[in-house]
């Protein structure tokens, strides 16, 4: 899907071509005398379009214009939120034509956030995943124009808007994938293919090199499966060297079974989305190879697969991990923080700025939670403000949950330093509080995705998330300056 910035001209609206034209009217609406205007006064006065956000009139082959369907779109007080309903409404509704060519019409300037939003809305509703079906047919829409009145002003936004959602859409095929198509060899092939990109490197370690490094909780989850783990190094160099990186960690468990403590039968294949986190990372990558921003980001990846089998791990186990510390494996279930732990010990190399780790880590925090905002933990305030802002303009939302020491109770054990699970009370906290003691020598935070980063139901599906709030994350710091 191609995308084009456009300057709108209300005058000139009848006279292009395309299969779809999504025109989108607020409240703010005000009549000129073309004939667009005309059409939109007739249209609201006769209540055939109700002024209210996500109801629409498709019109077919309006006289006068050469557009396929003409469809206004009422967004209401054209509040971000009404936008996005407005869009994903009008574009499910001529889905069944099949259109090529769509365009988008503001009338009115919008603001960042808000092309943002609609730029990624068109592409998360005209999404098809196709790899593993025989019928390739992937998306009809081949070429999106957004029109608005300055284009000028908004042409980083845009340019935002299409690189997140290159990185969002590698994020959702590669969640998609089912575990077959989704090793962690194959997810160190996509970080390889990457570094083809300008300003990127990319590293694959294997089991002989994370035995070296000592990385004996990520080698403990590994033994059960056959597949051979990946440790995913990924450079992005657009600053001086001396401009400490922002690092970011993703959990790349390509099947969670549980392990010896294995999980029940029902939704278990959903367990493939388990290296949802990775996949942001990747995302996130690609979405730097299109902008090329001058900054340090590095990507950690930390892939294999969580099976049971005769060199499982066991419950009750103890491993030590890259740091020193001793972990007991009461719940083999709980491989997520087992190879996040490794990873973060790793991360101290590269004396972060800040580092992120994004995990589908808990059941726990899709109850607290749900789908609508992931959840992070940081003992920083002005990450916390960070991530709260990027999650914001880039509408892939989160919120803040505790770290107090007092959730760490649960961790202590009689037979190593720290056990990998609590009780079950609070457990997307206590899995967060055992991540916490790897990140003493740098400023991290931690991104909960288990609610957000895929859909269960009819609608299965990643969604590319937070690769969003990761890009905004990244891309504010540059223009906020160095921090202290
Ligand atoms: N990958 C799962 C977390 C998960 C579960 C995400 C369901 C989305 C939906 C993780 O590895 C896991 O199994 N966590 C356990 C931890 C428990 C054993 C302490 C969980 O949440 O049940
Ligand atoms: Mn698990
Ligand atoms: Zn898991």
């Amino acid at each position: 899907m191609n995308f084009e910035l456009r300057i709108f001209d209300p005058s000139l609206v009848s006279r292009e071509k395309c299969d779809v034209y999504l025109l989108l009217v607020s409240d703010a609406f005000q009549a000129g005398k073309d004939a667009l205007s005309v059409l939109i006064t007739k249209a609201l006065k006769a209540g055939d379009l109700e002024a209210k956000s996500g109801k629409l009139l498709d019109i077919y082959r309006p006289i006068g214009f050469a557009a396929t369907h003409l469809v206004l779109v009422h967004v209401g007080q054209g509040a971000i939120a009404d936008v996005r309903k407005g869009i994903a409404a009008a574009a499910s509704a001529v889905k069944a034509a099949k259109p090529r060519q769509v365009r988008l019409g503001f009338l009115q300037q919008p603001d960042a956030p808000m092309l943002r939003v609609a730029v990624t809305t068109l592409a998360e509703v005209s999404y098809a995943y196709t790899t593993t079906k025989s019928d390739k047919q992937g998306r009809s829409i081949q070429q999106v124009t957004v029109a608005v009145p300055d284009d000028k002003a908004l042409g980083a936004s845009f340019a935002r808007a299409v690189a997140a959602v290159s990185g969002i859409e590698l994020a959702k095929e590669w969640g998609n994938r089912p575990a077959n198509y989704a090793t962690p060899t194959h997810l160190a092939g996509v970080a390889k293919a990457l570094a083809k990109f300008s300003r990127i490197k990319v590293d694959v370690l294997g089991q002989k090199d994370v035995s070296k490094l000592g990385m004996g909780a990520l080698l403990a989850v590994a033994k059960g499966s056959d597949e051979p783990l990946r440790f995913i190094v990924m450079r992005y160099n657009g600053a001086a060297k001396s401009d400490a990186p922002v690092v970011l960690v993703g959990k790349g468990i390509t099947f969670d079974s549980g392990g010896i403590s294995i999980k029940p039968a029902a939704e278990m294949d959903e367990m493939k989305y388990d290296m949802c986190g990775a996949a942001s990372v990747l995302g996130v990558f690609r979405a730097l190879a299109e902008l090329q921003p001058d900054i340090n980001v590095v990507g950690l990846i930390a892939a294999c697969e969580n099976l049971p089998g005769g060199r499982a791990v066991k419950p009750g186990d103890v491993v030590t991990s890259m740091s020193g510390q001793t972990i007991e494996v009461l719940n083999t279930d709980a491989e997520g923080r087992l190879v996040l732990c490794d990873a973060l010990t790793y991360a101290e190399r590269f004396k972060p700025k800040a580092v992120l780790d994004i995990a589908t880590l808990t059941g726990a925090c899709v109850v607290a939670l749900g789908a609508v905002r992931s959840g992070f933990f940081t003992a920083d305030a002005q990450l916390s403000a960070a991530l709260l802002a990027a999650g914001e303009s880039s509408q892939d939302l989160c919120w803040q949950m505790p770290l107090d020491d007092e959730y760490a109770e649960g961790l202590k054990t009689s037979f190593a330093d720290v056990a990998n699970v609590a009780g079950r009370s609070g457990g997307a906290v206590t899995a967060a509080k055992f991540l916490q003691r790897f990140t003493a020598k740098y400023r991290w935070a931690h991104l909960d995705i288990a609610g957000t980063a895929w859909k269960s139901g009819a609608a299965k599906g990643a969604t590319g998330r937070p690769v969003g709030l990761l890009l905004d994350y990244l891309l504010d710091q540059v223009e906020a300056g160095p921090v202290d």
